[in-house]
This record gives C-alpha cells, structure tokens and sequence, in this order.
C-alpha cells in the first residue's frame, strides 16, 4: 500500500482484515519491522483515540513517534498556489510537507472539513497537498470527507460480533448542537458497500450523503422502519451535504434510545466516539451490554498497525 487516503488505496481489503487480526492477536510480533523508521503524527484538530492509537500501533510495530499538533504549536500554513504571502500565513504547504517528510518515514495528517467551501472540502486540499510535496506514505487520520482509519476499525467490530454471514447494518443521524462533518459517514458508507453487510442509511430529509458515496445505497426517512430487524445501529451526527454544513434539523425524536433498540434484532450499538450522552444516544442504551462502542475503539489500535504493516511492507 502507497498511501492510506481511502479504501480506493487497499490493494485487498481481505488481506488487510487478515493482518488485523494476526495483529489483535499477536501485536508485537511484526515489532522489527518498524525499526529505525519514524512516524509523524500531523494534526490540524483535536484528537484522542486517533492519536493514542496511532502512537500505540507504532510502537507495537518498533516505529518511532512524533506527535505535531500544527493548529497550536506551528507557523501557520497557507495552502493556495501563487499567493503574496503578507497575511497570518508565514509559511506554504509546500516547504512545510517537503521538511517533514525529511523527519519521517511516514506522515499521518488529520485535516478536518472547514464547512465553509463544499468544493474547497471535498477536494482534500491539505491531504492531497502533503500526497503531493511530502514525497512519503500519506495515512489519512481522519481527512475533509473521510475517516478511513475509523472504518477500518468499524468493519474489524462488525466481523468480530456479527451472529450472521450478512448482518444488517443502520447508519442513522442523531441530533447533535453544532455542524460537524460527513467524513465519518461517508467514509463508513464508502467501506459498508464493500463489506458482507445489509446497509441502510436512515436520516431526516436534508442530510442526503454526496452522491459519490451513497450511489444505490438504500435510505430510509423512518427511522423506526429502518431499526426492524437491525444486527447493528451505527449512530452519527453529520451536517447538511446540499445545504453545506448546515445544521437543519436538531429533532430529539431521532436519538438513539432503549425503546428504539427494542425495534432492532438485538442490535449492538456502535459509535466512533466522542459521542454526547442523552443527545445522539441515552445513557441507558450506551451503558447497556448492546453497546460497543469501547471494543470499537480498540480495534482503531489493530485498524492502524494493520495500515502500517502493509506501508512498511511495501517501501
Ligand atoms: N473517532 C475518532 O476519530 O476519535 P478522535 O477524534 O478522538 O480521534
């Protein structure tokens, strides 16, 4: 694997799954193969699980760790071609990709949507910028319009507590206070249609995914009707992708609740966290046995080493 931006990067995701689960299995026996070489960890948002997890998987691989949190502790970066460079931005992207890709033998970058240009977010300006003048492996931690590392570990769980060859799967809205980006649903939909699974996606009418990433995926407007027979409710909150980043509705009604899991086949519930209690989901649901959202995030640990393997494997 080159670059880990989205799953059009896997080679085969069946031999990817696999190393997952030789490593969740096994975390340190690969630990040589990281020798020597660094990682480093770029974000431009906040982060727990990502960064932890993405530091744990390479040290159970023997690889080195720098963590740079641009958005505090760096120049600000510009990023468009041909500017006069007087404003707050003291330096480009592309010396700033080019030195750092001289420290490290891989680059993680966290760029989140800014929700303010759908065109500008959708293009992936700060990750293809550090593709494009980093000369190294690029691993999306979580980009504009996907979070692939965060899938990865989504379809680990779901193989890990299925009871049936083809489960079904519900991706649903939840209501949330503020705007948040359609990386996480877009990136679960985009790794769903290639998986063994049922998926429908459930929603208020507004917060159609882009076409590129729904394509023919069934959507259902009821949220009750698309619970029946559920093996797995994926909640999230995501923005408006027609009215771009707009908060349209904040209906209550569309938490997740006990009475709504009741409609599921005993579904396990599944979320990429931070989630907020008692506004996408009730605490009764999220602390009930159906929840694994805690194994979910474990497996970012297994998602991530198994992304490093098969980069290193390939330099
Ligand atoms: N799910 C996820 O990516 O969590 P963080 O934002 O804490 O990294």
């Amino acid at each position: 694997m080159k670059h880990f931006r989205s799953i059009a990067d896997v080679p085969s995701l069946h031999e990817l799954l696999d190393i997952a689960f030789e490593l969740k299995k096994k975390p340190f026996k690969y630990r040589k193969l990281g020798k020597r070489k660094t990682v480093c960890l770029i974000f431009f948002n906040p982060s727990l699980r990502t960064r932890l997890s993405s530091q744990r998987a390479a040290t159970n691989l023997g690889m080195e760790t720098i963590v740079f949190n641009v958005d505090k502790e760096s120049w600000k970066i510009e990023l468009e071609d041909k500017v006069v460079m007087n404003g707050a931005a003291a330096e480009h992207i592309k010396e700033a990709a080019a030195v750092i890709g001289q420290y490290a033998e891989i680059i993680g970058v966290r760029s989140f949507a800014t929700l303010q240009d759908r065109q500008a977010d959708y293009a992936e300006k700060v990750l293809e910028s550090f593709v494009k003048y980093a000369g190294r492996p690029i691993i999306s931690l979580e980009s504009a319009t996907r979070h692939p590392l965060q899938s990865l570990a989504d379809l680990i769980t779901i193989e890990e507590f299925k009871t049936k060859a083809r489960p079904k799967v519900v991706l649903s809205w939840a209501p949330h206070p503020h705007a948040l980006p359609q990386a996480v649903p877009n990136s679960f939909v985009e790794w769903m249609k290639v998986a063994p699974v049922e998926l429908v996606v459930t929603h208020p009418e507004g917060y159609e995914l882009a076409p590129e990433f729904i394509e023919n995926v069934k959507v259902e407007y009821d949220q009750n009707k698309a619970f029946e027979g559920a093996d797995f409710i994926y909640a999230k909150n995501w923005s408006s992708y027609s009215e771009y980043g707009k908060v349209l509705s904040q209906d209550s009604s569309w938490m997740i609740t006990a009475e709504k899991m009741r409609l599921t086949n005993n579904a396990k519930f599944m979320h990429c966290l931070p989630v907020r209690r008692n506004q996408i989901v009730t605490d009764e649901v999220l602390d009930s046995p159906s929840s694994i959202v805690i194994p979910q995030a474990a497996n970012r640990v297994a998602a991530a080493q198994a992304v490093y393997y098969q980069i290193l494997r390939s330099m």
